[in-house]
């Protein structure tokens, strides 16, 4: 599929790697690092990028005149989907979990203004989101205006967006990790990295939701329905979510400004912050090996830090 539309509007930049030498990781001879996806795009970043890319195309392609997903009011998904959508000039429309809030949250507001219109559905019918039947009373209830919707998933995750996350693992630079970890939500940024591993390497997911176990069998679902069944060299850890979804303490808010001191990493509190926590444990206890190369995808979500101004400038 040619991207050029979305390649034109969105120019990519390769990301870097970005040195972490933690303390913990020089004590064990582990060679730590960062891939910094959050600076990919300044709207549009992190996995949001390849997870949008050949969807918006396709969307284009398809002559659609509405793009339509779901969220929370803080999803990184939603705010990057509304700013692609107005570079673009794609109509996009954002169906969000609960009752409209009082005051816009930071990312609703951003969406509301690049032109996404936003509907709020109750926690049943946002339940059902997925189920082609309930698409179709959205649709005639809400976007009976518009002739052709494409849908994407909660989290932007689907086979397409697995297409653009799987290029993340085949930048040159990347294939000389022995490890790879990411952050999981709904899976598809992992599964992409999986397909895209050389076979040598390791790819870890850290879900940040309590109970991701689910995710094993949606994982494989990707892996299987694009043909990729065979890649075996993955695994979740799945004690790294700080009590579920969202659950942020004063402790781990400390932590990520810690490693922003330090390191000048910035990391979220929802997604990134917990991945890092969670493989400096893994160092710290002997889960990795001494001596290996560690790689930790920084997905962005910086703009969801705006929900703590407390904590970050
Ligand atoms: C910043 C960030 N990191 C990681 C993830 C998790 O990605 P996935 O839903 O593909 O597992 C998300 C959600 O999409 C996210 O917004």
């Amino acid at each position: 599929m040619c991207t050029d539309i979305f390649d034109t509007q969105f120019p990519s930049v390769t990301p870097h790697i970005q040195s972490f030498p933690h303390p913990l990781a020089i004590e064990k001879n582990i060679q730590l690092a960062v891939l910094r996806l959050d600076l990919v795009h300044p709207q549009v970043s992190g996995n949001k990028w390849y997870k949008l890319k050949y969807n918006l195309t396709a969307a284009m392609v398809s002559g659609a005149d509405c793009v339509a997903s779901f969220g929370g009011a803080y999803s990184n998904h939603i705010h990057a989907l509304a700013v692609a959508g107005s570079y673009l000039g794609i109509k996009t429309v954002g169906f969000i979990r609960g009752q409209q809030p009082k005051v816009l949250s930071p990312t609703l507001k951003d969406a509301t203004e690049m032109g996404m219109q936003l509907i709020y559905l109750d926690r049943q019918t946002y339940r059902e989101k997925h189920q082609f039947e309930m698409q179709k009373v959205l649709e005639s209830q809400f976007l009976n205006n518009t002739n052709s919707v494409y849908w994407v998933p909660e989290g932007g995750s689907n086979l397409l967006a697995i297409k653009g996350t799987q290029e993340i693992a085949e930048y040159e630079p990347v294939k000389q990790f022995d490890y790879i970890f990411a952050a999981c939500g709904t899976g598809g940024t992992l599964a992409g990295l999986i397909r895209g591993a050389v076979d040598q390497q390791q790819v870890i997911g850290v879900p940040v939701l309590k109970g991701g176990g689910f995710l094993q069998d949606v994982v494989e679902g990707f892996l299987r329905d694009s043909g990729f069944r065979d890649k075996k060299q993955w695994q979740l850890w799945l004690d790294g979510h700080w009590g579920g979804y969202g659950k942020i303490s004063d402790q781990l808010h400390q932590f990520i400004l810690s490693i922003e001191k330090d390191f000048s990493l910035p990391l979220d509190p929802i997604y990134t912050g917990k991945l890092v926590w969670r493989v400096l444990e893994g160092i710290k206890h002997g889960e990795i090996p001494s001596g290996s190369r560690v790689l930790m995808i920084h997905s962005g979500g910086l703009q969801g830090r705006r929900g703590f101004p407390q904590y970050y400038k």
